[in-house]
């Protein structure tokens, strides 16, 4: 059997990239949130994107040219962490508990501000109407309920690694995952497509159309009215009946994508059909995912630590932990970024028009 090109070692994928900000990087930060949270011009984060994206021109240029780097040619490959983002952990208040405690802190108006405005250096950030009602800015802590689900919110178990909202044609090309707490260094797992060392029939199955991936229960009707509650709104409508649709489990897509020595990734394996009446492709789906079992590596970050994600190159989970719910539990917050708005126009709702059904 020959290999392909994109066979490889996987010794290299121990470390992910990291730019520290300096004490004068810090400073200019804080200045561009301090613009954009307040004068006559200030509205909530949500409400003024491009406004943000303007100001983001602004930003330290050892950031923009890092993110201009990152965008244009992928590197540093599949991801990176910036560190020592001005955030001020003491002023956040306390892990919530459920949806409806997360308050409205100036801090967490910042913390909202730095997402929006390193967002704009990749893209757009951009939302699921089908997802806490189309709430662009989601926050990740544990909720007891879901403590042993596949979800951002269970603890007691790992959530499997993934790409974000994988079951859908227009996923996030990016994602920012912003630390505002993590005590217990609680570690997000990330592994990249770089180099995968599979075999060209392996590669050339990965490539067709063979697979099949459902959409999270977090996108369902059901979910969202037992949490943040589901609108009136048609078009959140419609999205609900998308989510439907996909859980028929009648859609078949290809895993990989693109170029085969750096190739896209569309995969969940918590929400992948395995059995696919199909014996080649399920060996193949099985041989991928166990080849990214093995390369999975831990980051535990911190408080003003963003992990920015290429959500088409690279997959994320996280370690199981003990959750307290004592207000001092892990608590991310996180936005979905894509590289072009253009191609959902007409299917975007929500008030800041970003939310996508
Ligand atoms: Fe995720």
């Amino acid at each position: 059997m020959s290999k392909s090109t994109i066979e490889g070692s996987e010794q290299r994928h121990t470390a992910i990239a990291r730019l520290t900000l300096s004490s004068a990087e810090r400073e200019e930060l804080t200045g561009l949130v301090d613009e954009a949270l307040t004068g006559p011009q200030a509205l909530p984060v949500e409400h003024q994107l491009g406004r943000l994206a303007v100001l983001a021109h602004r930003l330290p240029e050892r950031v923009r040219e890092t993110l201009t780097e990152f965008r244009l040619t992928g590197r540093p490959y599949g991801g990176l962490v910036l560190a020592g983002l001005p955030l001020d952990e003491s002023a956040l208040g306390p892990t919530p508990a459920s949806y409806s405690e997360v308050t409205d802190r100036p801090e967490l108006h910042r913390a909202t501000a730095l997402l929006a405005l390193l967002a704009s250096l990749l893209g757009d950030p951009f939302s699921f109407l089908s997802q806490q009602k189309g709430q662009l800015f989601l926050d990740v802590f544990p909720v007891t309920q879901h403590e042993n689900d596949q979800l951002g919110s269970s603890s007691a178990v790992e959530l499997d690694w993934h790409n974000e909202d994988a079951f859908h044609e227009d996923r996030a090309d990016w994602i920012m995952l912003l630390c505002l707490r993590n005590h217990d260094l609680v570690p997000t797992t990330f592994a990249t497509t770089e180099a995968l060392p599979l075999d060209a029939e392996t590669v050339r199955t990965l490539f067709a159309r063979r697979f099949v991936i459902l959409p999270d229960e977090s996108h369902t009707a059901s979910f969202n009215q037992a949490t943040t509650g589901v609108t009136d709104d048609a078009m959140q409508q419609l999205a609900f009946d998308l989510i439907a649709d996909l859980n028929t489990g009648k859609h078949q897509i290809p895993i990989l994508t693109g170029d085969p020595q750096a190739p896209m990734i569309r995969i969940d394996p918590a929400f992948m059909q395995r059995d696919l009446g199909d014996e080649e492709a399920e060996r193949a789906q099985q041989v991928l995912i166990d080849t990214f079992a093995r390369r999975m590596t831990d980051v535990p970050l911190t408080t003003g630590e963003l992990l920015v994600v290429d959500n088409k190159r690279a997959v994320h989970g996280r370690r199981p932990f003990k959750a307290r719910y004592d207000g001092t539990d892990r608590w991310l917050r996180r936005t979905n970024i894509t590289a072009d708005l253009r191609r959902t126009e007409g299917r975007r709702g929500g008030s800041h028009g970003r939310a996508v059904v």
